[in-house]
């Protein structure tokens, strides 16, 4: 098929995490066009029900779950919900996340163990039991995408426990995939730059004025040029990506 598109994705059963708002939704949307089959979940389920509604638009087939990714024992509730609704399990894109604009001398212990619960270890229950329930299945070409930041790669003062947590997402994927693949189970993430999400909404608008400049377009990134790479690497034609993580920051460290 010379020009044309090869949906690698097609009939894969993939759970999104965090799939309500942002870079979630639009990998929800990118993933139906390549024909996967999904289980949406996010604390949030009133928009849950506006994405799956925008997925059954394009034909897709999905299922959502209310899921607090906080909480260990939904995940792994998550997990048997997508196999109990589609009988396997190929993928799971462990997402959903956090903001954080508190200096590090003014963090309590309270926001700091929080976003460690969100942003770190949902993101290990994730790998952990989505690979546990799919060497049961006895799954071989099984993919694990995490998202992590451009943050998880440099230190910044203002947010010091989300890159904290972002560069545990980036050793997590490493060891992961160390751990998996000989089960058939690749693992790899992705490194977002600054991007239009909910997620920006607290910073103000002369920081994110000045972030723009920081991108190599001069523009924050959009949701669905993540969304495409998550695709990409969910696909088979990415099978050499392994352990690491992939930046999409438009040159965001490239000339920090
Ligand atoms: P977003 O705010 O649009 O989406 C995040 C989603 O996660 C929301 O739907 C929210 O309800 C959900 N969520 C939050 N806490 C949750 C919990 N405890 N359990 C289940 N769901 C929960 O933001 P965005 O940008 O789409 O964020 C997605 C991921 O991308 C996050 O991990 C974020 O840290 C990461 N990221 C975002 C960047 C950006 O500039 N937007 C840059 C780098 C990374």
């Amino acid at each position: 098929m010379i020009g044309g598109f090869i949906f690698m994705v097609k009939d894969k059963v993939i759970i999104i995490t965090g799939a309500a708002s942002g870079i979630g939704k639009e990998t929800a949307l990118k993933l139906t066009e390549g024909g996967a089959k999904l289980v949406l979940s996010d604390i949030n389920e009133d928009a849950l029900k506006t994405v799956l509604k925008d997925v059954e638009k394009l034909g897709g087939d999905a299922v959502i779950k209310k899921t607090d990714v906080a909480k260990k024992e939904e995940i792994q509730e998550l997990i048997d919900f997508a196999v109990e609704k589609f009988n396997t399990l190929h993928g799971m894109f462990n997402n959903a996340g956090i903001g954080a604009m508190t200096p590090f001398l003014e963090l309590g212990e309270e926001e700091y163990n929080q976003m460690v619960q969100i942003n770190q270890n949902s993101v290990f229950y994730g790998m952990q039991y989505a690979g546990k329930k799919m060497i049961e299945l006895g799954i071989k070409n099984g993919v694990i995408v995490n998202t992590a930041s451009i943050y998880g790669f440099v230190g910044a003062a203002g947010s010091s426990h989300y890159n904290m947590a972002k560069a545990a997402v980036v050793s997590l994927t490493k060891s992961g995939a160390q751990a998996l693949t000989p089960q058939g189970i690749r693992v790899v993430g992705v490194a977002p730059g600054f991007t239009k999400t909910a997620i920006l909404e607290a910073a103000p608008d002369e920081m994110l004025e000045a972030l723009k400049d920081a991108h190599m377009r001069g523009h924050l990134l959009e949701a669905d040029e993540i969304a495409y790479v998550v695709r990409f690497l969910f696909s088979d034609e990415s099978r050499a990506i392994n352990g690491s993580t992939v930046l999409c920051d438009d040159g965001f460290l490239a000339f920090k």
